[in-house]
């Protein structure tokens, strides 16, 4: 690991995710950024900074393909907290092309036509939005999949050359909704009708009692394949 990594883990050990973040807010003040998809572990990463008035920017990437849910929820989340979310669109030159050569859903066609389109309405964002940031947050929980299990709360990203921080890694997901009740957090409805984990509305479908947290997500591709590039697969 990066030796900055290694000293922010070591700072951040045994601080709970609101410490934690603090401690992060003051080392990489003005450098800090969250990224928030409205799962329900961004929601709670989004009520902890808000609440808190942690100066950690928030954004999302939006893709133009999220659930007409999801833009509620990120709607109901910016009148509850009255504070911004910032979006990221594609570039629309980029976004032009590939949808007047292929159509509008050429990603069902291929894992190359998905990784096309993941990478003009999601990575390219991702980067301008990293741009000039030293640390990433997110909402990634050990739990929401086998890759996930071998990553640590602390990481340095090769990629973005930054550091990422997951404050709520160790949680499972009855914490995440505890908390989410107890402080009466806006989530996304998709959750209690079969969603743990929502993407773009086309690529995202409900998961069955027993499937995989991410089962749902890119179903029709091979589970090896589903990840779209914003977090680094490491092997393992
Ligand atoms: S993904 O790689 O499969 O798309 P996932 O949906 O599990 O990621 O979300 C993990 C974390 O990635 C979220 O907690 C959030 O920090 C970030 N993320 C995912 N999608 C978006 C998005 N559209 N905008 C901003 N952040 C996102
Ligand atoms: Fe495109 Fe689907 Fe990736 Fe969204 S998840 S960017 S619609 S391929």
């Amino acid at each position: 690991m990066n030796e900055l990594a290694e000293h922010i883990k070591k700072e951040a050990a045994g601080l709970d995710p609101i410490e934690s973040l603090t401690l992060l807010s003051d080392i990489f003040h003005g450098e800090i950024i969250f990224s928030t998809s409205f799962g329900w572990e961004d929601q709670v990463i989004t009520h902890m900074i808000f609440t808190n008035n942690l100066p950690i920017k928030i954004f999302t990437l939006e893709t133009g393909r999220l659930f007409p849910e999801t833009y509620y929820v990120w709607n109901r989340t910016m009148e509850i907290y009255g504070k911004p979310i910032h979006a990221y669109y594609p570039q629309h030159e980029l976004l032009e092309q590939m949808v007047n050569a292929k159509g509008p859903n050429s990603f069902y066609e291929s894992v190359d036509n998905r990784k096309e389109c993941c990478g003009i309405r999601k990575i390219e964002p991702l980067k301008r939005a990293l741009a000039g940031n030293k640390c990433w947050i997110t909402g990634i929980r050990a739990e929401q999949s086998a890759n996930r299990q071998h990553m640590e709360n602390v990481e340095w990203d090769e990629q973005n050359q930054l550091v990422k921080f997951h404050p709520i890694y160790n949680w499972t997901l009855d914490e995440v909704k505890e908390y989410i009740k107890k402080y009466n957090i806006p989530y996304n409805t998709l959750h209690d009708r079969g969603f743990p984990s929502i993407g773009c509305a086309p690529c995202t479908r409900a998961v069955q009692s027993g499937e995989d947290f991410r089962a749902g997500r890119w179903w029709w591709e091979d589970q090896s394949k589903k990840e779209c590039g914003l977090h680094e697969v490491k092997a393992s």
